[in-house]
């Protein structure tokens, strides 16, 4: 980074939580996908938690209808902590507290329709204003515990400054999945980026390095964003966005290193169920039993 340039922290996280989860039917009918528990807490806590570990200090979900649940999971439930409280479950308590962000942390705001992961980035403005912010998705389960995703890129962020995208190296024939990144030098964990392509028509694929739901972005990006102008699927793209700031600002990939779950995949949550609780000592031992003697 340039001598002299502060550079802003990031203190703003936008969570975009507006999806329909059709692919959870029907458990989505009722249930937000991103309140579906990964072994006891729901998806967007694990996302939660990896942004306060980061330093973030606010967090913005977009949301859609059929979300309330969402803001009753991160309410206080006064009824529900006296009982707990009135029968000693102390356990239970403390439990809860990870749903309790400080007041006035949380800002809600709607995308009325469905038209794309940049434009749900892009409600968020008001709220981000001229502040550079994190975005996670939190489908992408991406588990380190010791060292959670985000808190690496705020480090590597501070290192070059810029646009921060997390990445993994993805299977060729999944490459048409993802947002990709043409990759210039590397350095380390951090790779330049010289192009960035929302989901690639197969055997067109510049890398196979995946953006894995994970971004610092720079507050120029919503200007670009407010474009409208549609891509992939018909829809507005926070990749094509990002794109157009390569060359005017530091763009950096980042290879994340730790477990990724895509648990927006049946498959993926399922997977990302039985690591987490085969790492956990409660009911770790549990489960290994049942592996063992049901799985070759
Ligand atoms: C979104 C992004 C894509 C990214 C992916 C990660 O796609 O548009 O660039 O690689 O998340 O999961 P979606 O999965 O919402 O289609």
């Amino acid at each position: 980074m340039k001598k002299g340039h502060v550079l802003k922290p990031v203190k703003k996280a936008v969570f975009p939580v507006g999806g329909m989860g059709t692919r959870f039917l029907p458990a989505t009918k009722a249930v937000p996908k991103e309140m579906l528990p990964v072994v006891d807490r729901p998806l967007l806590q694990y996302a939660v938690d990896e942004a306060l570990a980061a330093g973030i200090e606010q967090m913005i979900f977009v949301t859609g209808r059929g979300k309330a649940a969402l803001e009753d999971y991160f309410d206080v439930a006064a009824e529900l902590e006296n009982l707990l409280r009135a029968r000693g479950k102390e356990v239970e308590l403390r439990v809860l507290e990870g749903t309790r962000l400080s007041p006035g942390s949380i800002a809600y705001v709607r995308q009325q329709e469905p038209a794309g992961l940049g434009h749900a980035v892009w409600c968020a403005r008001h709220i981000t204003g001229d502040e550079p912010f994190a975005v996670l998705l939190p489908d992408e389960l991406l588990w380190n515990p010791t060292d959670p995703c985000l808190a690496q890129m705020v480090r590597a962020r501070n290192e070059v400054g810029g646009t921060v995208i997390a990445v993994m190296e993805v299977p060729e024939k999944e490459t048409h999945r993802y947002g990709i990144v043409d990759p210039g030098a590397s350095h380390g964990a951090l790779t330049e980026v010289k192009g960035f392509v929302e989901k690639p028509k197969p055997g067109t694929a510049p890398s196979r390095l995946a953006a894995v739901g994970r971004y610092l972005i720079e507050p120029e990006c919503m200007a670009l964003l407010a474009e409208g102008r549609r891509g992939a699927g018909g829809e507005i793209q926070l990749t094509d966005a990002l794109a157009q700031l390569i060359g005017r600002q530091p763009f950096h990939a980042y290879t994340y290193s730790g477990a990724r779950f895509d648990c927006g995949d049946k498959a993926g949550h399922v997977t990302a169920n039985i690591a987490l609780a085969l790492a956990r000592p409660d009911i770790g031992p549990a489960v290994r039993a049942w592996l063992d003697a049901n799985v070759r």
